[in-house]
């Protein structure tokens, strides 16, 4: 059998800015793929795409406690360094950043990094602050890598335009990739979270992505996109999730609410659903057809 060895782990940014400033000296392009651990095929596939840009690849894994709002899963939120370290080795990564939260947020750490508009909706609405703390952490990653490109997943979408509208804003020297959802054989948009689910509601959960995508397809048949929205939350409901969020036609690029689908503009359903103590996030573009009005 084939034995890949684990990519080194470094917990300090001395020691990551060390190895980054050898590979630059070398010539080498770098990317980093930040992460909160507790991985998946998901992950990987962001550290492929970061593989396809840049000959060396971080993955940081650092659990933020800044984007988790009271009440919310920080303390039960996956964390296995080692099975994590394995995955990475096997997807090519080249090295692990492990911060501590003291690395992060010394004492006396005062600043927060805001996008506005963009974070004010979805999710921005059903978790206050979360997006500040992902912001924040964010920059300070990306400052702290020095790398050329940094790789997000589309899962999170919200996230991935208000990180490229921060970069923008602050001209930062990164480039911003996206990797698409990756899903499960039902469908289910992969993430760290599904672990919670219990055997039932795993049955439940890959509804989801099935009642968008064929949401996605009524509105691009011109069928009117209130009502079809509508349709879908009592579906959901009925399938046996607990609660809706929001389920919402939007911008893709702006995230501004769509009320008909317009020429030259994509345009995404965006949804999260509780379902138990779990909550689910997923999106899915609306492909306009010969028929959309
Ligand atoms: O998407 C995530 O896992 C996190 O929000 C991120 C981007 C690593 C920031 O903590």
């Amino acid at each position: 059998m084939l034995h890949i060895s684990r990519p080194r782990t470094v917990t300090t940014i001395v020691e990551l800015r060390d190895v980054v400033r050898d590979w630059r000296r070398a010539g080498d392009l770098v990317a980093l793929v930040p992460t909160m651990g507790g991985l998946h095929e998901g992950h990987l596939s962001l550290v492929r795409t970061a593989r396809r840009r840049a000959k060396r690849v971080i993955a940081s894994i650092f659990v933020n406690p800044t984007q988790f709002a009271e009440g919310e899963d920080f303390e039960k939120y996956p964390r296995d360094e080692v099975r994590d370290a394995e995955l990475l080795a096997n997807a090519g990564c080249d090295l692990i950043y492990a911060p501590t939260v003291s690395e992060i947020y010394p004492d006396g750490f005062a600043t927060n990094i805001s996008v506005k508009n963009i974070t004010e909706s979805l999710c921005g609405t059903h978790r206050p602050g979360h997006f500040d703390g992902v912001t924040t952490v964010v920059c300070k990653l990306l400052n702290q890598a020095q790398a050329d490109y940094a790789v997000f997943g589309e899962k999170d979408w919200q996230q991935l335009v208000s990180i490229r509208q921060m970069v923008r804003d602050l001209d930062m020297p990164i480039r911003i990739a996206s990797s698409p959802i990756v899903r499960e054989a039902d469908g289910l948009a992969m993430s760290s979270r599904n672990r919670y689910l219990s055997e039932k509601e795993r049955k439940i959960a890959g509804k989801l992505n099935r009642a968008l995508f064929a949401s996605a397809d009524h509105i691009a048949h011109g069928i009117d996109l209130e009502r079809v929205l509508e349709a879908c939350t009592k579906a959901l409901l009925t399938a046996g999730f607990n609660e809706i969020d929001y389920i919402e036609a939007r911008d893709s690029a702006n995230l501004n609410l769509i009320h008909t689908l317009e020429h030259g503009k994509e345009a995404r359903i965006f949804a999260a659903v509780r379902l138990g103590q779990t909550r689910l996030i997923d999106n899915v573009p609306i492909e306009r057809t010969g028929r959309a009005g």
